[in-house]
């Protein structure tokens, strides 16, 4: 695959993509946003591909945000599409992904990089990155899903202070919010994204797939979580992995799942 903005490499069971648009702090513009749309979706098909490491170019930042060159100019109808495609294309698609998908923030993850973060299924940082939602101080409003994963990673008062001084907390600070796992010096980062990614890979990919979309669906309208949780577990019954992982339990040998 070879795209303009992003870089994607595939080793083993791990893809790595890297959102490369350095002089712009990696800021997303939208044929970004396509480009990873495509990329995700293309590794999501790939069933070798267990993992996907998501990082940006550099060492200053993830992600700084949305293009603000793009949509300064926006109008009311405008601004809304931006939002409802951006969140179809990449944000809500990678929440739902059947992948895991890993956040390596390495520096500022500001706005739309915060929140492609968080669509994440979880992050981890380095100590020189910074995270904030600081699109009110811009006249808007976090439009890429900030103002729900926000309160549901950290607690809707302090999501509230966040988007309302539109300030940047430290890496420390993050975790210590639950909104990253880990925080490591910066030159450590990839070591330990492929270390969370080879544990993930030793267990079955299917269950995984199913795990993710239980906790998903329990964050969405109208849906009960409890419910799509006794479906998905009752649905791994029926796949190899479940007889493999089970057997081998037994037998007392390491399961070697075929991920279907
Ligand atoms: N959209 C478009 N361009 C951006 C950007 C964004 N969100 N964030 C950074 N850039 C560009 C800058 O315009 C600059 O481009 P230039 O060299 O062509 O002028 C380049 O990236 C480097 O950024 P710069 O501001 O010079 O770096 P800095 O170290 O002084 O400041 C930040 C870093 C992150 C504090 C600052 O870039 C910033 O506040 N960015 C916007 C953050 C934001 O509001 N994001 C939410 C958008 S909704």
């Amino acid at each position: 695959m070879t795209f303009e903005n992003i870089l994607v490499a595939v080793e083993d069971n791990l893809a790595k993509v890297t959102i490369n648009r350095p002089k712009k702090l990696n800021a997303l513009n939208k044929s970004t946003i396509e480009e990873l749309h495509e990329a995700f979706k293309s590794l999501e098909e790939n069933k070798d591909v267990k993992v996907i490491l998501l990082t940006g170019s550099g060492e200053k930042a993830f992600v700084a945000g949305a293009d603000i060159s793009e949509f300064a100019h926006f109008s009311v109808d405008e601004g809304g599409k931006l939002a409802a495609k951006g969140q179809e294309l990449l944000f809500d698609f990678v929440e739902n992904l059947s992948t895991p998908v890993i956040a390596m923030v390495n520096g500022f993850a500001l706005g739309g990089g915060l929140e492609l973060a968080m669509s994440c299924h979880f992050r981890i940082a380095s100590d020189n990155a910074k995270m904030g939602l600081p699109e009110t101080s811009l006249g808007v409003i976090p439009g890429y899903g900030g103002t729900q994963r926000l309160p549901q990673l950290i607690g809707k008062g302090k999501a509230m202070e966040l988007i309302m001084t539109a300030g940047m907390i430290s890496a420390d600070e993050a975790k210590s919010y639950g909104l990253v796992n880990y925080v490591v010096p910066q030159d450590e980062l990839q070591g330990l994204g492929e270390k969370l990614a080879s544990k993930i890979t030793k267990n079955s990919s299917v269950a995984i797939g199913k795990a993710i979309k239980a906790v998903n669906d329990g964050f969405k309208d109208g849906i009960n979580g409890y419910q799509s949780e006794v479906q998905q577990f009752g649905a791994c019954f029926g796949t190899e992995d479940f007889k493999e992982g089970t057997t081998a339990f037994l037998e007392k040998r390491k399961a070697d799942f075929p991920n279907k």
